[in-house]
């Protein structure tokens, strides 16, 4: 595997939306990499949260990347309105794709980054032939829908295998792990070789927001 560090994504999922400006601001003054906007359609997930009008206002305040999971029924309808309101990533999910090939295509033709997630009941076969064209495969470790929900351990072996697949085809994709990452199953998901962790409630559902994203930024890192 390249030498890659690791990267924490907060999931503004579990933010308090009345802080909103004043908790992003504050973890990406202190080293956040990423913030990653969960996109959920109350269809393909039983939940609703933002629109892309979300995503639009998080860009006038930072300029980290957005990383926008997209679990929604028919993600080809939304990838303009997404990526125009400022989505540096969009992450759809294979489960909801007919012609995922095209989708990834279709991101691309905005000029953003494209990434697959899959459900933790889905195989990495079934990406094994997109993967040359995916910049970021998101492996669930919870079924998507929630925060807080609690990591489902099948999910290392998944991380593993999708790691040497990414090392075997020799191309710079980014492993992104979501679903009950906290101070207690980071290590093993890093040493799986994920690289890129989203975190809601370990983060925002501390007292100190700031200092618990530090903590699992630093048990990743040591880690490696
Ligand atoms: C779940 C979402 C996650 C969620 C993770 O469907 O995709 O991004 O925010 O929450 P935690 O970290 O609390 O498991
Ligand atoms: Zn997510």
């Amino acid at each position: 595997m390249k030498e890659q560090k690791t990267q924490i994504a907060p999931s503004i999922l579990s933010a308090d939306v009345l802080r909103l400006e004043e908790q992003v601001s504050a973890l990406v003054k202190n080293g956040a990499d990423f913030i990653h906007v969960d996109v959920m359609d109350g269809h393909f997930v039983p939940n609703l949260t933002f629109g892309p009008n979300m995503v639009k206002a998080l860009k006038r305040i930072t300029s980290l990347p957005l990383d926008v999971h997209l679990m929604i029924s028919n993600p080809d309808l939304y990838i303009e309105k997404y990526a125009q309101a400022g989505a540096d990533i969009l992450t759809v999910h294979q489960e909801a794709c007919t012609h995922l090939h095209r989708t990834i295509q279709s991101i691309h033709n905005q000029g953003i980054k494209a990434g697959v997630s899959l459900n933790p009941a889905t195989s990495l076969s079934t990406i094994e032939n997109v993967l040359d064209d995916m910049d970021l495969l998101l492996i669930m470790t919870v079924n998507p829908g929630f925060g807080g929900q609690k990591f489902i351990p099948q999910g290392i072996k998944k991380i593993a295998e999708a790691r040497k697949m990414i090392d075997t085809s020799g191309r710079d994709i980014l492993l992104e792990v979501d679903g009950g990452v906290d101070s207690k199953t980071v290590k093993n998901i890093v040493q799986a070789g994920a690289r890129v962790l989203v975190s809601g409630s370990a983060i925002f559902g501390q007292p100190d927001i700031v200092k618990a994203m530090k903590e699992l930024k630093n048990l990743a890192e040591k880690a490696l």
